[in-house]
This record gives structure tokens, C-alpha cells and sequence, in this order.
């Protein structure tokens, strides 16, 4: 295990429960790091300014941007890719190969497409697509797009479910967009504990701190995690910063941002509600509990 919180410059607390119960016979993950942020100037507790090179756009007309990847069903063998067009819906595909699992071997999954609104933004076109049946313990390369601005990235697998396989998780939460969020980040990337996996403990992009609940801030987020969450699973839970309920900007039904961007396992787990779910992952049984869940009904 270890462990890297980002800001707590609000007043708000984590407010969602993640329970993780892992077996405590075997845990060759080290112990927590000790990393704790040193105080910035409070100017760093502000959000970046949305064409700051962490919210890099990538080259190209359209090109798929915001990608990231969370695991796909119960035991780790299937992965859910998502990824946002800005302008056209383009490619649904996604080609993927392992160079382990005999050479090059170019297998296709296809993605569902959506769009939400949200008080007066239009989203882009939101990209969801299920790679399953896939080896553990594996590297994988996937590709977006098409062209010569066709992006690569890759993940590997986790070893198959049981109680004596190393393993380690990375703890991320209330991560937002500020000058700190972004030295957190590169501090879990750097640490050389190398987490394979982020529990996210929920509290995304803070963008319902903007006027209007500017979602052009849930884009900038996206952009800037992916240079993590495009190459491990991050496992998501929700804060009340994802509940975006507000019903004086005739938006009476909650979660919506969040939950067209960001899609869980739950139906695997058997959950009827994507807020609620239960994952394997090598040593760990992690169970997914979101206090927001009923908010508003
Ligand atoms: C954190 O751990 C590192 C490596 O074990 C050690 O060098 C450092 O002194 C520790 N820092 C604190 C504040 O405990
Ligand atoms: C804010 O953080 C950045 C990067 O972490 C750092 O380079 C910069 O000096 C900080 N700004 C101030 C005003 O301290
Ligand atoms: C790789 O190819 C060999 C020979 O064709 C086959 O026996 C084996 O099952 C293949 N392995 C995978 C993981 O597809
Ligand atoms: C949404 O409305 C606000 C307030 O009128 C305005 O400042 C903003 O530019 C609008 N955004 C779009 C995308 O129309
Ligand atoms: C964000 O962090 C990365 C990695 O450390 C760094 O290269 C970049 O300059 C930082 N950007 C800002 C705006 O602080
Ligand atoms: C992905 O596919 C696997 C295997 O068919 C299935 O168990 C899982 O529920 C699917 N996940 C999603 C999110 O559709």
C-alpha cells in the first residue's frame, strides 16, 4: 500500500468510504510512503489556468484526448477504455495487442459513444469501450484514433486474484487542478513504491466550484490525469464534488458529468447502481461505497 492525498485546501473531507480489505497473511507492497506535501504559497492552491501545458491538448483535429482506463469486470481480465473527441464523434475502435501473447496480434474493440449537456455546455463525444478476455499478469498496447495522430498507450494486467501475489495501490483523493494537485501527481508517478493501481477516493475536478458548475474544468481534469490514468487502472469512487446536483440551473438529476465520464464495473459485481460496486484485484477484495448515492431522490 501507499499512499498520496492530494489537497485538503477546502474544508470539505473526504466524504466517501472506500473499504479495502486486503489479506493480511501476505503484503509484499512495503509499507504506506510517508510522503506528506510541504506547504506550498496559498497562489499554488489555485487552479491552473486552462491552457496550462498539464491540460496538454494533443495534436491534431479531434484527436482522442482525456483517455483513461478502470477495470472492466470482477477479476481484472477485462478493461474499460474511455476517451473524449471534442469535435466529431470519429473512431469508435480501439486496436489493442499484446507483444507477450504471441507477437502482434491486433485485436479490435468497439466503444460506445455519448454526449451530455450540462446547463449551457455541450460535452464532447464520450468514448466507453470494454477490451475483455484479456491475460493476467500481461502488458497491453492500445491505440485511438486513426491517422497519423493515432495515440498509443499501454497497461498491464493484474496477476490473477488470490492471497499471494505482490501487488500495489496507490491512494489518490480530492486530486482537483491546482498548482499542488499537479506536484501530488507527479509525486505518486515518481515514488518509487511505483503503484500499479489508484483507489481514487473520490473528489475529481472540483469544477462545481465554478460558476455554473463550468464543466470546460471536468475536460481540463481529464486532460490532466491522463498522463496516469491512461496507463493504470484508476478505481473510482464519488465525492460530493460529483454530485453536481443543482436544480436552480435546471439540473435536478445528480451526477450527471461524472457519470458520462466515468464508467465502473458494477453489473459485474452484480450492483444495480454504478456508485456501488466490488472489485478482485491480485491480493485485494475492494468494495466501493458512496455515501452521495440517493442524494436528491
Ligand atoms: C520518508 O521515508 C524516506 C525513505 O524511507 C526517508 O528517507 C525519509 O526520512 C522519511 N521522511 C519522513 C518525514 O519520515
Ligand atoms: C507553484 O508551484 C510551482 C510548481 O510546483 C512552482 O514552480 C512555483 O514556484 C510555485 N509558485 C509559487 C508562487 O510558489
Ligand atoms: C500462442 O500460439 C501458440 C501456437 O500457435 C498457441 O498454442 C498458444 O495458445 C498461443 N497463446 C496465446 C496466449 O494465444
Ligand atoms: C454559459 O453562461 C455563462 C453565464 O451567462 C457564460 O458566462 C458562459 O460564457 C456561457 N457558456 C457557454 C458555453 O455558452
Ligand atoms: C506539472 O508537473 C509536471 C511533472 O512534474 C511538470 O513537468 C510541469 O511543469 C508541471 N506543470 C505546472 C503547470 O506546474
Ligand atoms: C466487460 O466484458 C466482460 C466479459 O464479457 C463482462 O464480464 C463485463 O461485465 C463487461 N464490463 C462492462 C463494463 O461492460
Amino acid at each position: 500500500m501507499m499512499g498520496v492525498l492530494g489537497s485538503s485546501s477546502s474544508s470539505l473531507a473526504i466524504t466517501v468510504v472506500l473499504g479495502l480489505i486486503l489479506n493480511a497473511a501476505v503484503s509484499y507492497g512495503g509499507t504506506s510512503s510517508n510522503y506528506s506535501r510541504t506547504a506550498f504559497p496559498t497562489y499554488n492552491n489555485t487552479d491552473m489556468p486552462v491552457d496550462s501545458e498539464a491540460f496538454y491538448v494533443p495534436p491534431g483535429i479531434n484527436s482522442p484526448q482525456q483517455v483513461h482506463i478502470t477495470q472492466g469486470d470482477h477479476v481484472g481480465t477485462a478493461i474499460i477504455v474511455s476517451w473524449i473527441t471534442p469535435t466529431a464523434p470519429g473512431s469508435n475502435i480501439v486496436l489493442y495487442w499484446s507483444t507477450q501473447e504471441n507477437g502482434t496480434k491486433i485485436q479490435l474493440a468497439e466503444a460506445t459513444i455519448g454526449a451530455y449537456r450540462y446547463y449551457n455546455y455541450t460535452s464532447g463525444f464520450i468514448h466507453h469501450a470494454n477490451i475483455s478476455n484479456l491475460q493476467f499478469n500481461t502488458k497491453y498496447y492500445y491505440q485511438l484514433g486513426e491517422g497519423q495522430y493515432a495515440r498509443t498507450f499501454w497497461f498491464v494486467t493484474p496477476p490473477a486474484p488470490g492471497p499471494d501475489v505482490p501487488y500495489t495501490f496507490g491512494l489518490i483523493g480530492d486530486l482537483g487542478q491546482t498548482y499542488n494537485s499537479n506536484s501530488t501527481l507527479a509525486h505518486y508517478q515518481l515514488d518509487p513504491l511505483n503503484g500499479q493501481t489508484v483507489l481514487y477516493l473520490g473528489d475529481l475536478s472540483y469544477a462545481d466550484n465554478y460558476p455554473f458548475h463550468d464543466n470546460v474544468r471536468w475536460d481540463t481534469w481529464g486532460r490532466f490525469v491522463e498522463r496516469s490514468a491512461a496507463y493504470q487502472t484508476w478505481i473510482w469512487t464519488v465525492g460530493n464534488h460529483e454530485v453536481d446536483w443543482a436544480p436552480e440551473l435546471g439540473e435536478p438529476v445528480p451526477f450527471v458529468p461524472y457519470s458520462h465520464r466515468y464508467h465502473t464495473p458494477y453489473e459485474a459485481a452484480g450492483s444495480t447502481a454504478p456508485f456501488w460496486y466490488s472489485i478482485k484485484r491480485g491480493p485485494a477484495y475492494i468494495i466501493v461505497m458512496a455515501a452521495y448515492s440517493a442524494f436528491g431522490n
